[in-house]
């Protein structure tokens, strides 16, 4: 309460007309300039009490949504908001009393373009007592736009780093190939004929860097032909067994011991399985050159928040920063037969999949890869359904 407020109601009965009068207009006063306020924002704003009724309602608000008509206030907050998805959100959250950070939302916008409303609930508290919620309404669709354009900027990049690393790869065998065909014509000069003992050598140096040249155009070829990813509703974790069964005698050979560490009840997630298993593997088989003898690998995955995360955690030889930069890198390897294509797949299946790839790593202590994966609004109105506790998760892995 304001202080003014506050020393004015003791002495209430002690004012005089023209007192109590000055001191509703300043509360009138008050009272409209936090009602500009909140009508000049951009961002939406609802509030209702504990019984979950309409409170409050700021213009931006009326305009994000599509309410129901006539007043709002005094009604059931889920009940104002005509789109039913959302209003089914809403309640979901009121009546189980969840906090929600940034759910998003897709609604028919001008034009025939698709709006993204970004959507928080949040308990609003009052002296350490909640006194109902506050739902807060932002329209993203401009930022995610911004960052579509930004991706397809930075694919453009990436792809101009990419056929920078083929003209460099191809420079060398390119190189080669010309020093020894001028090898051949200096011989020819000399002795206008030469025998196939002379040549042979010279023409299987030839092969093999045209087979280097044809693995190079060809793994090129792979990482830049758009991916056709048909990502559905699949068991990562399942995923990851079938993988490490089909990778047991390798993995056993390399003395290699794999510990999964797989959240039991884990969201399915969308997933192309065909590829998803490439990415696991490519990684999975760095892990084992990153451990020449032997030693653990954990895989663990876990529920938290609206994602699913996926660590590959080896305790092998690690990597400088510096080398940790240029990981993605196509053609960047630091073996002495690496493609130095793996992990540039690996990032583009992930990217693909709306997920996220990081790499933490320390020389001689190991590497851990960190894979997140958004969990799909439907699945999650499903585990919304189930009992919450269940798939709260702490924060450490
Ligand atoms: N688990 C790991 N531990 C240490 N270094 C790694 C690991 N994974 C990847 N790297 C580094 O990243 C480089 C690029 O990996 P990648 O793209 O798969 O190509 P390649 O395996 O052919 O070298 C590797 O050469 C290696 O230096
Ligand atoms: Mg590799």
């Amino acid at each position: 309460m304001r202080k003014f407020i506050q020393r004015a109601l003791p002495k209430l009965s002690k004012l005089d007309f023209p007192q109590v009068q000055a001191l509703i207009l300043d509360l009138a006063q008050e009272n409209e300039n936090l009602e500009v306020v909140l009508d000049s924002m951009t961002d939406g704003v609802l509030a209702a009490d504990t019984e979950n009724r309409v409170i409050l309602c700021n213009k931006a608000a009326e305009r994000l949504i599509p309410l129901t008509t006539g007043d709002v206030y005094d009604r059931l907050l889920w009940e104002v908001i005509e789109d039913l998805d959302i209003s089914q959100f809403v309640q979901g959250c009121l009546v189980n009393q969840e906090t929600i950070e940034d759910r998003e939302f897709s609604l028919p916008g001008h034009g025939g373009n698709t709006r993204i409303l970004s959507i928080s609930v949040h308990p609003l508290v009052q002296a350490g007592k909640v006194q109902g919620n506050i739902l807060h309404l932002q329209d993203i669709s401009e930022k995610r736009w911004r960052e579509a354009r930004l991706r397809r900027a930075e694919s453009l990049a990436s792809l101009t780093t990419l056929t920078a690393g083929v003209a460099h790869e191809i420079k060398n065998p390119l190189g080669s190939i010309g020093i020894h065909i001028q090898l051949i014509q200096k011989m020819l000069a000399k002795k206008r004929s030469v025998t196939g003992d002379e040549i042979s050598p010279l023409l299987e140096v030839m092969n093999e860097e045209v087979d280097r040249l044809n693995k190079i155009v060809v793994d090129f070829l792979f990482a830049v032909r758009p991916m056709d990813i048909r990502p559905y509703e699949s068991c990562l974790n399942c995923l990851i067994r079938e993988l490490l069964e089909f990778m047991q005698y390798e993995l056993e050979q390399a003395k290699v011991k794999v510990v999964p560490d797989l959240e039991e009840k884990l969201p399915r997630i969308m997933i192309d399985e065909k590829f998803m298993k490439q990415a696991i593997l490519n990684m999975v088989k760095n892990s084992m050159n990153a451990m020449p003898k032997g030693g653990t690998l954990v895989l663990s995955t876990r529920k938290k928040g609206d994602e699913v995360v996926f660590r590959i955690i080896d305790d092998g030889e690690g990597m400088s920063t510096e080398v940790m930069g240029k990981i993605f890198e196509p053609y960047f390897t630091t073996k002495d037969f690496g493609s130095g294509i793996g992990l540039t797949l690996v990032y583009k299946i992930i990217k693909e999949h709306g997920g996220d790839i990081s790499v933490v790593s320390q020389e001689g202590r190991g590497t851990t890869f960190t894979l997140t994966f958004p969990i799909p609004q439907k699945v999650q109105k499903l585990l919304g359904e189930e009992s919450k506790t269940e798939w709260e998760i702490s924060d450490e892995i």
